[in-house]
């Protein structure tokens, strides 16, 4: 049974890698691509898209452009990891095609039906914003996989995954809106290092391989220089991988709240991991992954693009 899947997301590295692994899996059909600010600007997260879906000849894959900025919030976007492009590596041509027409919070509610997965891989402005105008979507979407947040340490502030902290509104919504939310937060991703041997095995295995060896071999310097790290998390991908085979990352249901009115702890993903607050399990949040298994899917699957 094939799983029709959307990405919001903000290319960004894990990202690409993301949207290039859900086209690489027969278990999903990806129906559509939304962008938003986050890594990088707007134009550039969109072009992003646009150029990852022709590097893998995949340009039926409809991309509609959402919000430009947060909900309330000054947009902060993260070049220090992804580079100016938001995509800094490989040397990927200018996109051929174009975006649809219309706004990726209404485009997600249309493309939206019972069985759509959809897996938000960037801060969450587009898919509140889907919410504040389609709340009768809540009845058809059973499922969101987003990455983000973090049950311990964050990555942009001590307290916040960068995800949450963009747009720590947008994520109160989705995580109020009563639709159940799984969290790929930083506590599995930083499990699963994505190091040179996966990369050299990609770099010989096709143009889309060949990419992500470039994508990971500049995303690997930062992973270096901040945490020592001897390889680079693909976040964004363990989200989609989840949804392939969901016996990847072991989770547990919670509660999870976001905070967004504090001076050291904004944009937090405050997981009740022992349910000592009484308050609703509205979610499941990641807590380990068989990093082995999603590591070699991944090379696999990336690796069988032409
Ligand atoms: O904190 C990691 C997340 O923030 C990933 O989704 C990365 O692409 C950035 O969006
Ligand atoms: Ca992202």
């Amino acid at each position: 049974m094939t799983i029709p899947v959307l990405i919001d997301c903000d290319p960004g590295h894990d990202d690409a890698i993301a949207i290039l692994l859900a086209l690489a899996s027969p278990e999903v059909e990806l129906r559509g691509v939304t962008t938003v600010a986050g890594n990088q600007t707007l134009d550039k997260t969109t072009r992003n898209a646009l150029k990852v879906l022709e590097l893998a000849d995949r340009t039926e894959v409809p991309v509609a452009v959402g919000a430009d900025a947060p909900l309330k919030r000054t947009l902060r976007t993260a070049a220090n990891v992804h580079g100016e492009s938001g995509l800094d590596g490989p040397d990927l041509p200018e996109p051929t095609t174009k975006p649809v027409d219309g706004h990726a919070a209404d485009l997600l509610a249309e493309w939206i039906e019972p069985g759509v997965v959809l897996v938000p891989t960037g801060p969450l402005t587009n898919v509140a914003l889907m919410l504040e105008r389609h709340p009768d979507v809540r009845d058809r979407l059973d499922r969101i996989v987003w990455m983000g947040g973090a049950i311990g340490e964050g990555n942009t502030t001590p307290a916040a995954e960068f995800n949450a902290l963009v747009d720590p509104e947008a994520a109160a919504a989705v995580f109020g809106s009563g639709i159940p939310v799984t969290m790929i937060g930083l506590d599995v991703t930083h499990l699963a290092l994505f190091d040179s041997s996966h990369a050299e095995r990609l770099r010989v295995s096709g143009r889309a391989g060949k990419a992500v060896a470039e994508l990971a071999d500049f995303f690997l310097r930062f992973h270096r220089q901040r945490y020592a790290f001897d390889g680079a998390p693909i976040h964004d991908a363990m989200a989609v991988a989840h949804v392939i085979d969901p016996t990847l990352v072991e989770t547990i249901a919670c509660n999870i709240s976001i905070e967004t009115q504090s001076q050291f702890c904004d944009g937090r993903t405050v997981v009740d991991r022992w349910s000592v607050t009484g308050l609703p399990e509205n979610a499941e949040a990641g807590v380990d992954v068989d990093a082995e298994r999603f590591l070699e899917l991944l090379v696999a699957r990336i690796g069988s693009l032409s």
